[in-house]
């Protein structure tokens, strides 16, 4: 504790009142003058604020501060004696007139056809979102549980934004997953969380969520990003040009007109810097305007001023159209501080403060903590309840250690009546059943989202060295080995084995190759991810997506080098046999990207997955035919079910009949006829089943194509469903 804040805290319960020094009074700001321009400039009464009575406090403000603003930079205004005393008597009776619960009185209140219509949502179609003795806990490996989050009791209400403030660590990420659905595995939680009254899953499209990382398609300018989401989300009647205009309006609300035309960029390429990232993921959710919007930190990396406008607009969002929006912030300047309407402090987990804004100064002055003069009240808060660097930090000189203060601000406020009233309001609303909330989802039809996705992969692909490109070269660096190591193969005896060995290349290790674009995918799927949580589209859309997209691509990379390495090898020269032998190469390589999309579904990191998905190939290459023949491939296992699983089996045969079939060679062994024919070979020498042609071993492998894509979709949709069935099962 540094002296001022001592100081501070000796003059609150000393002297109570300090009307006599000039102070910082966050309501006379002129932010707040600017925000309500800002609101009526679009044409709507600003009837959230009058209500509040805010305009007469800042006439008020104007009038106490007209002679110390034109000096200071910051508006320095006397103590304003509207504001009650310090004190606790004070605060006692002041509380009821001044809870902000007039938006909950209003849209639940009797005279219910007099409700508030602002912007295109009137607040009665708002969303309520209410918790109850939320508890979360995590597992922390011995046998105990950890609590995450304490008993917390809370709301949201239309036409508010909450903000969940405090130190690092203290679960406000928790607080908003629990409250968005989207907890991970290892965590329970216990506790009632209510949507206008019911229980309802907030995930996949419900409600939009900016969460903490910038998950966003690197490749991708800032108009591109935005635009594509537009497309996905906003409904087909909505026009091609309105849609365009929607998300142009975005991105100049979040101030990126200057940086439309630049790549986001990533790890390998340096694009937006950080705070522009935050602000394209904000403008991707707040495209649809959604009725219940949760933002992690969405102002971190961003300057005071960005910070500023970036919140004005999403205050502006909720209070002008009634949407409900809850945002976990760190460090909000004071201007920002005063756009929220809730506060909700939490300190480990446990609640230290939760209601108005307004009466969160007053209550950590009833309980000793008074906001120093010129302190930001937010950073007077953080301050007060954290107790990290508690061991470097000598203890106040009243005696009250951050620990302590803590303990007395939590247990002050369960006794609170700001608690009780919160309470109140919260039984109030949850009586009141409400509509249930429309998936918000995209509106988009499934047509649209499927080629919107496809263009935009598609680009990302050309855009992405490492998706294809990076891949090509290193297949033309390969063909040409194999074409200059089997060059001329020629049809001695000897050239039976070479053929065969080569053709095990190809379809083993060029197929093999296709893991390269792993770590992109891996990327992709971060990206559907987060979008489909957010409910913009589904795992349909996103395979279908990703396979057409690809298709280009793999062509180019299974006929370029294919034919590099099947014309210097000199296989059989007729078209329609290449055209097989190319066939096969790419339906080869889109099954080993359908694999690796399996496996990306199940092992979360890149790293593990190449690993996996190479361990899952070495395992098939080894049973495929080739290296043991089929007749002395152990019976089980290893000949059934895996040598007919193993995808090699019907690349490797597919790839020997298209070759062997119609040659003859030179036999050198004695005793057996001059010349042996293909067939005797594919018959004897490598066991080949001839039961069907080299176009059903395509057409089998093309079918294991779309069972593994169908898979991936089965494997997804399955994790969706079972997931809260464990949850539900695990919270017993
Ligand atoms: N899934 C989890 N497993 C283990 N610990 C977790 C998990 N989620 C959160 N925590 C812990 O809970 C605390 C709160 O985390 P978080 O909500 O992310 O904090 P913040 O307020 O910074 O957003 C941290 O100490 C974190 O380590
Ligand atoms: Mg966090």
């Amino acid at each position: 504790m540094d002296e001022t804040d001592a100081a501070g805290r000796r003059r609150g319960s000393s002297e109570k009142a300090s009307s006599d020094v000039l102070r910082w009074t966050p309501k006379a700001s002129p932010t707040r003058s600017l925000l309500s321009q800002a609101v009526t400039s679009a044409g709507v009464v600003d009837l959230e604020m009058q209500r509040q009575g805010l305009a007469s406090e800042e006439a008020d403000a104007a009038s106490l501060s007209s002679t110390a603003d034109g000096i200071l930079p910051f508006n320095v205004a006397g103590f304003n004696p509207g504001r009650p005393q310090q004190s606790d008597d004070a605060y006692e009776s002041a509380p009821s007139l001044r809870f902000g619960s007039e938006v909950v009185a209003e849209t639940l209140g009797e005279e219910g056809e007099n409700y508030v219509r602002a912007g295109s949502v009137s607040k009665r179609e708002g969303v309520f979102l209410t918790w109850k003795e939320l508890w979360v806990t995590v597992d922390d490996g011995k046998r105990r549980r950890l609590p995450i989050l304490q008993g917390l009791t809370g709301y949201a209400q239309p036409g508010e934004v909450l903000a969940i403030m405090g130190p690092s660590g203290c679960g406000k990420s928790t607080l908003l997953d629990s409250l968005a659905g989207r907890l991970s595995s290892n965590t329970q939680q216990t506790g009632e969380i209510l949507v206008n009254g019911r229980k309802e899953t907030l995930a996949f499209g419900t409600s939009a969520y900016v969460t903490q990382d910038d998950t966003l398609m690197t490749t991708l300018t800032v108009r591109e990003a935005v635009y594509y989401s537009a497309q996905l989300q906003l409904p087909d009647s909505m026009s091609t040009s309105e849609k365009k205009e929607r998300a142009e309006m975005t991105i100049r609300e979040m101030g990126l007109q200057d940086s439309v035309d630049t790549r986001i960029g990533g790890w390998s390429v340096k694009g937006l810097s950080g705070g522009q990232k935050r602000r394209v993921s904000i403008c991707i959710e707040i495209l649809t305007r959604p009725k219940l919007l949760f933002l992690d930190e969405p102002t971190s990396g961003l300057d005071s001023a960005a910070s500023f406008h970036v919140m004005s607009r999403i205050t502006k969002l909720a209070r002008q159209d009634g949407r409900t929006v809850i945002a976990s912030i760190h460090q909000p300047s004071s201007e920002v501080f005063e756009l929220f309407g809730y506060l909700c402090l939490l300190s480990n987990g446990m609640t230290v403060y939760f209601g108005p804004v307004s009466m969160a100064e007053e209550f950590f002055a009833s309980k000793g903590f008074p906001c120093p003069t010129l302190r930001n009240p937010s950073d007077h808060y953080l301050r007060t309840i954290n107790k990290d660097f508690d061991a470097d930090i000598e203890i106040g000189s009243d005696g009250t250690s951050t620990e302590e203060a803590i303990n007395i601000l939590v247990e002050s406020y369960k006794s609170s009546e700001t608690f009780q009233q919160v309470q109140q309001v919260l039984s109030k609303i949850c009586q009141q059943k409400r509509g249930t909330l429309e998936k918000k989802g995209s509106q988009a039809s499934f047509i649209t989202q499927c080629l919107v996705l496809t263009r935009r992969s598609f680009v990302n692909m050309y855009r992405d060295l490492g998706y294809y490109w990076l891949r090509l070269a290193v297949y033309i660096a390969l063909c040409l080995c194999v074409g200059t190591i089997y060059h001329d193969i020629g049809f001695t005896f000897g050239s039976i084995q070479a053929r065969g060995s080569m053709l095990m290349f190809v379809a083993a290790f060029l197929t093999f190759m296709a893991i390269g674009g792993f770590p992109s995918f891996v990327e992709d799927m971060k990206i559907f991810g987060r979008e489909r949580l957010n409910g913009h589209y589904g795992v349909g859309a996103f395979v279908i997506g990703n396979t057409f997209s690809s298709i280009p691509y793999l062509l180019i990379i299974s006929l370029a080098p294919g034919a590099l390495a099947y014309y210097l090898v000199g296989l059989q020269k007729s078209i329609e046999h290449f055209a097989c032998f190319a066939l096969i190469l790419f339906v080869c390589m889109m099954l080993v990207e359908s694999l690796m999309m399996i496996v990306a579904s199940i092992v979360p990191d890149f790293l593990m997955g190449i690993i996996t998905g190479a361990g899952i190939q070495g395992v098939m290459m080894l049973n495929g035919g080739f290296f043991r023949l089929p007749d002395d491939l152990p019976k089980p296992f290893w000949r059934y079910p895996m040598y007919y699983i193993a995808f090699h089996k019907y690349a490797n045969q597919g790839f020997y009949k298209n070759e062997f079939e119609g040659l003859t060679f030179p036999n050198i062994q004695a005793g057996g006829p001059a010349t042996i024919t293909g067939d005797y070979i594919l018959r004897n020498t490598w066991e080949v089943e001839m039961g069907y042609s080299k176009w059903i071993d395509l057409a089998i492998l093309f079918g294991m194509v779309v069972l593994y894509r169908l898979m991936f979709w089965g494997i997804i949709k399955t994790v969706e469903k079972v997931k809260p069935i464990f949850k539900a099962l695990g919270a017993l």
